[in-house]
């Protein structure tokens, strides 16, 4: 069976600067996206740009997961930070996701997936220790990621921006182990789960989730969400 690593991110610049270190790249359009396959440092991978939102996210990973037979993915990207000390320019890599918005109460308990028995999806160890070692090399090695704090823990999705504190607060409240929370982790996890296949996701903080959270973000994803991403995917993949 050949290998190839999926790399995924929500947003243009979440993968753009990953997209010039690709070998022998061709282009497949799907779904109405645009997957680049080719080979970054000797690896075969495929990269694309997923959109946001968990449908985004769900419908991108189930046609590389199905059409283009990606044996693990990697999701690279940016996320409002919510656990105490999770602060702008810390790395987050998940253990498991959950969906926050999901209520099917009183049907099933709260945040679970219908059906399946469980709220939580758990990323791959593997993945996630060469995650976590990547993001350990690139802070040491100051490069961008000078003094970033490096957490492992849950990751929580929905599909809204959280951009106030009320909201956030509200979150820790219900969530007290969530470090960090976006709009595509939990259904990139549900799919890979029914796949049966390998996932491993990394954020880097741009915003607090809180009322400054929109400028925070403006300006983090333009100026740092590419560079992070590209090395850490990077340094993760030669581990
Ligand atoms: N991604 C980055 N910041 C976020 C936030 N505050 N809410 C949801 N997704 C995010």
């Amino acid at each position: 069976m050949t290998t190839r690593l999926a790399i995924v991110g929500a947003m243009h610049e979440e993968i753009a600067a990953l997209r010039p270190c690709l070998d022998g790249a061709r282009t497949e359009r799907r779904a109405g996206r645009e997957f680049h396959l080719g080979r970054l440092d000797g690896h075969d991978v495929i990269l694309v740009r997923c959109g946001i939102g968990k449908v985004a996210a769900a419908t991108t990973t189930a046609v590389l997961l199905d059409a283009f037979d990606a044996s693990a993915l990697v999701f690279t990207g940016v996320a409002g930070g919510l656990g105490e000390g999770v602060r702008v320019g810390d790395i987050v890599v998940a253990s498991a996701l959950l969906q926050h918005d999901m209520n099917a109460e009183p049907l099933f308990p709260r945040w679970e997936v219908p059906l399946t028995g469980r709220a939580r999806f758990d990323a791959d160890a593997g993945w996630s220790a060469r995650l976590v070692q990547a993001s350990h090399a690139l802070a040491a090695a100051n490069l961008h990621a000078h003094g970033a704090a490096i957490h492992h823990g849950l990751v929580v999705s929905g599909d809204r921006f959280v951009a106030t504190r009320a909201e956030s607060d509200q979150l820790r409240a219900a969530l007290s182990d969530a470090l960090a929370v976006e709009m595509e982790g939990a259904a990139v996890a549900q799919v890979c789960h029914d796949f049966g296949r390998p996932f491993g996701i990394v954020r880097t903080i741009s915003d607090r989730a809180d009322d400054a959270a929109h400028g925070d973000f403006q300006r983090f994803v333009c100026d740092v969400a590419a560079p992070y991403s590209r090395d850490i995917v990077r340094a993760a993949l030669a581990l």
